[in-house]
């Protein structure tokens, strides 16, 4: 993992272009604050809409108009997603646990309440998948992702991932998010991050025991293999507690 280029590295130019977009979030949760200004101008001013489709404009030049993703690798889909999970990795952001700047910068002030919103918000959205990705690997590859994403490889106990992110891959609620419509660079920088330690969720931290087990040439190949998955018609996360975690995560009720 360490030879690929680090997404960071690549973004963080665009801090400065993150700035108005916090201070366009931090002004929606100051409502009331606006308004009082707004009266006590002369002329009163025309109020923008306070909508939260307003208000997550800014976070769609990176995710898509409904949270879809974009054609850059590294921008992951959002819509969908269960809401704890979503919920669970703007706090992650917000507190360090998960670093990419402009994402950590944008939330750093945003309230629990105000980020629930959001991730519900986006937990909701049903845009369209992106068409499946190409072979980007040789087919015994293929083979072995598939194979470990269906059955795990239980000689090194690495459990199917199938058994937490459902049969169709499209999560389990409340915080199990779906794989489908992710692009590959964005799952194998993922499990590197967990690999490394930059990437951290509840413990126990079930994706980070996950992580380790699998070498380099593992995780290209699921990576690689669940790119080309076609989501299933109804794309909506498994009913909570209708799998049974074959490892304890802490974002699940135990
Ligand atoms: C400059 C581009 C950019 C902007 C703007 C941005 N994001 Fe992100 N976001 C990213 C990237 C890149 C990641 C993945 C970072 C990583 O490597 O962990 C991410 C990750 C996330 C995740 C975790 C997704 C997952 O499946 O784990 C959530 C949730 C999220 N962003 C929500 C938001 C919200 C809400 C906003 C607006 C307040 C926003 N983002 C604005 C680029 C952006
Ligand atoms: C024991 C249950 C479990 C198994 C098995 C499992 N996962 Fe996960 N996975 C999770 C949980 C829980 C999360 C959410 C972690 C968090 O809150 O950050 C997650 C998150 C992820 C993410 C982050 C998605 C995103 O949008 O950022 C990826 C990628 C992922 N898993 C890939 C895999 C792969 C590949 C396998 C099989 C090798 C696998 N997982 C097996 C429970 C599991």
């Amino acid at each position: 993992m360490e030879s690929r280029v680090s997404p960071r590295r690549i973004f963080r130019p665009l801090i400065p272009l993150v700035a108005p977009l916090a201070a366009a979030l931090l002004l929606g949760t100051t409502g009331a604050f606006n308004a009082a200004l707004a009266q006590s101008a002369n002329p009163p001013q025309p109020k923008a809409p306070d909508t939260i489709e307003a208000r997550v404009q800014g976070c769609t030049a990176c995710h898509g108009s409904h949270g879809q993703g974009t054609d850059n690798d590294y921008f992951p889909r959002l819509a969908g997603k269960p809401a704890e999970y979503l919920y669970n990795q703007l706090t992650n952001f917000r507190d360090g646990r998960r670093k990419y700047p402009p994402m950590n910068y944008l939330v750093t002030y945003l309230s629990d309440d105000y980020l629930h919103e959001i991730a519900t918000y986006f937990s909701q959205q049903r845009p369209p998948y992106p068409p499946p990705a190409k072979p980007s690997v040789g087919d015994a590859t293929l083979a072995r992702g598939q194979n470990i994403v269906l059955h795990g490889d239980p000689g090194k106990q690495i459990p199917a991932c199938a058994a937490c992110h459902g049969a169709k891959l499209t999560g389990m609620e409340p915080a199990i998010p779906g794989l489908v419509g992710l692009h590959s660079d964005y799952i194998s920088a993922q499990i590197g991050a967990w690999r490394s330690g930059s990437r951290h969720a509840k413990a126990p931290d079930c994706m980070h025991e996950i992580a380790t087990r699998l070498t380099d040439e593992d995780v290209s190949a699921v990576a690689a293999w669940l790119a080309m998955q076609t989501a299933p018609q109804n794309p909506v996360p498994a009913p909570a507690g209708s799998l049974k975690t074959p490892l304890a995560c802490g974002s699940e009720p135990q």
